[in-house]
């Protein structure tokens, strides 16, 4: 064995405990020292193993340590590694061209960044070139789009959450270049405007229209929004909704742009774009995109300028050949093994099994779920609030120490439990999320 992996596999939980004083950690959720992993299941230092609802951040689509991608990776990096990003490369012409011929019809130029914060600053880059004398955006409640000085101001971690101010409100600069102005979010299951799904009339989005003539300052360069929203709480977007933002954005003269860092292929299509069937004017990647390796992007509509080659869109780690053969051989995987079709079926599976749940837990107020974006909001069923924060935190931590399953909490509430596993995960593998998922349940909820 390598000398260094030798060294780190020695260290055990006494050293581990010792040299974590030097680790500086600025937020996630806090979790076991984690050791391996294979599929969707991962181990810990001390033996333990489990199945992985999370792909850790969402970003590994086929699972921990896929063989195809390794040994891909592998003989690449015996040619080249890192590559300056005033200099071509084959490999990243060959990946703006895939995700060129994924897209929308009209969203055919690709820039490549480090990470979704900065691809999210990158497309307000775009929209702010594209449309003149234009400084503020428009994003909506409960959004999250990263935790950078620009894009902590669109996320809902700025705002009060569960009730208190936390971490990215600290570093609010609200007039720095940019300026967010965010609207309610079309959240049904909690309708801001007391309207019914079964006769809405779209309140939301009037109030949007009113946002852009009475409550943004100055004019408007785009609107971003996930189409699913995921860390506020698994929320997708109504198809009426996103088609409703793209007539007002044509309307207003702004762009519209999809942060898709979480709903790239996660939803069951390359884009979420196509499952809603709108073309918007930019789309942002990131998180999965590399299989695990560092990658993001954005993808422009044709009309639009894009950026010229003067420092404009500058970054050191921008043309990264080994994560851009990585995201390629991710979607010939994709392709070749029908995983979006497969994303479908087990997000559909789980669903059901869900509202199966559903019956004997009336604590499960809402099941969202498109493709492996799913969320189960937890309520309490005497008075429909959130559960409370104590509780739904008792979910998460009892589905990972006694049942040996790793799920997300999201909402401002922190009250809906997420349960996003690879695209690769099997029926049967469902049938085992469903059982570890209802045996916390009784746990946490009956005492059994
Ligand atoms: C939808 C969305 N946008 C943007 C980001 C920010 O990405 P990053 O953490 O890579 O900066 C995230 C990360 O969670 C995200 O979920």
């Amino acid at each position: 064995m390598d000398s260094v992996l030798k060294q780190i596999s020695s260290v055990d939980s006494e050293v581990l405990a010792e040299y974590k004083e030097n680790v500086m950690v600025g937020g996630g959720s806090p979790g076991p020292c984690l050791v391996s992993g294979h599929g969707i299941r991962v181990n810990d230092l001390n033996g333990n193993s489990y199945i992985d609802c999370t792909s850790q951040s969402w970003a590994l689509y086929l699972g921990h340590t896929n063989k195809e991608i390794q040994e891909c990776v592998y003989e690449h990096m015996n040619k080249l590694s890192h590559v300056h990003q005033g200099f071509d490369s084959q490999e990243r012409a060959s990946l703006a061209h895939k995700l060129a011929s994924l897209a929308p019809k009209h969203l055919n130029r690709v820039s490549f960044t480090v990470g979704g914060g900065p691809a999210i600053e990158a497309a307000m880059k775009i929209a702010m070139k594209n449309v003149p004398n234009a400084q503020t955006f428009i994003n909506l409640w409960e959004s999250y789009h990263g935790c950078t000085l620009t894009t902590a101001g669109a996320s809902w971690t700025s705002t009060k959450s569960a009730g208190k101010y936390v971490g990215p409100s600290n570093y609010f600069l609200p007039n720095l270049n940019t300026n967010f102005v965010r609207v309610p979010n079309p959240y049904c299951y909690r309708c801001y405007f007391d309207q019914k799904c079964e006769n809405c009339n779209m309140k939301c989005l009037e109030m949007l229209r009113h946002t852009l003539d009475m409550g943004a300052p100055g004019r408007v360069a785009g609107i971003i929004v996930e189409p699913i929203q995921a860390s506020g709480g698994q929320i997708p977007l109504p198809k009426k909704y996103v088609q409703g933002l793209r007539e007002i954005c044509d309307e207003y003269g702004c762009l519209l742009i999809f942060d898709e860092i979480q709903t790239y292929c996660r939803c069951g299509e390359f884009f979420a774009a196509n499952y809603y069937d709108v073309e918007p004017d930019i789309i942002v990647l990131g998180k999965a995109l590399g299989a695990g390796f560092p990658i993001a992007a954005i993808i422009i509509h044709d009309r639009l300028k894009g950026f010229d080659m003067d420092a404009e869109e500058l970054h050191t780690f921008a043309n990264n050949s080994v994560s851009q053969v990585a995201a390629l051989k991710q979607i010939e995987i994709i392709e070749r093994d029908n995983l979006l079709e497969n994303t479908r079926n087990v997000g559909a599976k789980i669903a059901n099994g869900l509202r199966e749940m559903q019956k004997t837990y009336p604590e499960i107020g809402d099941i969202r779920q498109v493709g492996l974006h799913i969320g189960v909001e937890m309520i309490d069923p005497a008075t429909g609030a959130p559960l409370d924060v104590a509780t739904a935190a008792e979910l998460k931590s009892t589905a990972m120490y006694k049942n040996g399953l790793i799920l997300g909490t999201g909402g401002y509430k922190k009250h809906v439990l997420k349960i996003k596993p690879p695209m690769i995960t099997t029926m049967e593998e469902a049938d085992e999320i469903l059982e570890k998922f209802e045996a916390t349940l009784k746990m946490v909820l009956r005492k059994g």
